[in-house]
């Protein structure tokens, strides 16, 4: 069949499509770019953002013809099937909720999934009640290359998780909300978390903490802004190591070490590499459309799910909880009504943007 499925996108920023514009990203790296390699299923529709420069790069692009400056207009008049949600989370509930009540299929969200708790669950229920599938765009846990990783925890080769050291770039919902999702789909859900905010002049805050799974594994985080980006998490398990890093799109910068007899000391075991073999497939926005489609087919449940992205969030949220009382945090957290704003600068700490990123006009982040 044809052009089953009927997608619109709302903020056409990078998320939207300007990231198919950097020449060094693998593709498709956007909503539209993903939409548009699955044409034989699916059809961009329509599109909205508040900039009409935007709408008019996009209509060049992509060919869409009915754009709009308003998405209530959008939902009003189009027949949508799944919404790609690309503003700041600062929209993300608004629209989340107008799109659900106005009928759509699924809503694909990009992280965070909002700025506060009250507001995630009021999106998830409204979601439920309307029978909408809410999808956050957790973009690894849709990626071979990370979804291998899982695997090969899952597979025991490491044995259990001990402790987890992981570090990321920039503020706590930027890069640190996708390091708390990975805590949360390697090891399961966190008990308890300490932490120390770094306050700088960035909207977002960074921060280092010590996690408390509820299988009594550790993890320590440290999310800071730098001149580079790292994304790194080490796990140490009972029986062996693993080290999973880099960027998504296609890193290879995954290692595993098993323990094996010493080479250097009788009666000793240490830790050895193992090939990690490289992974193959499509891209994490494919893959997440493509499983979109079937949940909506069959009602199987999706990999990264509204609860998800309000479960990532409430880490960070204890973060800054942690922080202000200088306790240990017990999750789910009690308090939800506090707002967190994402930064919108890049993520060195000064705000400025490498010049190669200028020149393109795609700004560089996660
Ligand atoms: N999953 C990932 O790896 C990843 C990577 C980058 C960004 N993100 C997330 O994607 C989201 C968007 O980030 P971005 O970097 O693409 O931002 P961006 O600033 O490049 O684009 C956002 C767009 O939304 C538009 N917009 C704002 N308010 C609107 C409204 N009410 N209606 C319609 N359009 C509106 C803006 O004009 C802009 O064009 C953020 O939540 C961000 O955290 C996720």
């Amino acid at each position: 069949m044809k052009n089953t499925y009927r997608a619109a996108i709302v903020g056409l920023g990078r998320m939207g499509h300007l990231f198919e514009e950097d020449p060094l990203m693998r593709k498709p790296c956007s909503h539209a770019g993903a939409y548009s390699y699955l044409k034989d299923k699916i059809n961009i529709v329509a599109a909205c953002d508040i900039r009409k420069d935007r709408l008019d790069k996009f209509r060049e692009k992509w060919q869409v013809k009915n754009l709009y400056l308003d998405y209530n207009e959008m939902l009003e008049k189009e027949k949508i099937d799944i919404l790609s949600i690309c503003t700041h989370a600062q929209q993300h509930k608004e629209i989340t909720i107008k799109a659900s009540k106005s009928g759509v299929k699924a809503i694909f969200c990009e992280k965070p999934i909002s700025t506060s708790i009250n507001d995630a669950e009021e999106m998830i229920k409204v979601c439920n009640k309307n029978n909408t599938l809410l999808v956050i765009n957790h973009t690894r846990r849709f990626d071979n290359v990370w979804r291998k990783s899982k695997e090969v925890i899952d597979s025991g080769v490491i044995g259990n998780i001990k402790v987890i050291n992981s570090y990321s770039t920039a503020g706590l919902l930027n890069g640190g909300i996708h390091l708390f999702d990975l805590l949360r789909f390697y090891n399961n859900d966190i008990e308890t978390v300490f932490a120390k905010l770094k306050k700088d002049k960035s909207t977002d805050a960074s921060g280092t903490g010590l996690l408390k799974f509820k299988n009594g594994a550790h993890a320590f985080v440290d999310i800071d802004y730098r001149d580079y980006v790292l994304f790194q998490i080490n796990i140490v398990g009972s029986k062996g190591l693993l080290k999973c890093g880099g960027m998504i799109r296609g890193d290879k910068t995954f290692e595993l070490f098993t323990s094996k007899p010493s080479t250097t000391q009788i009666g000793l075991l240490e830790l050895q590499k193992e090939n990690f073999q490289e992974v193959k497939g499509e891209m994490p926005l494919v893959n997440a459309i493509n499983e979109i489609i079937i949940s909506i087919e069959t009602g199987k449940s999706i990999i990264s799910a509204g609860e998800d992205g309000l479960k990532a969030l409430e880490i960070c949220m204890a973060f800054h909880e942690s922080d202000r009382t200088g306790k240990e945090i017990k999750l789910p957290l009690d308090i939800k009504n506090n707002t967190v704003i994402p930064r919108e600068t890049s993520f060195t700490k000064d705000g400025k943007f490498p010049p190669t990123y200028e020149k393109n006009n795609i700004l560089p982040g996660f």
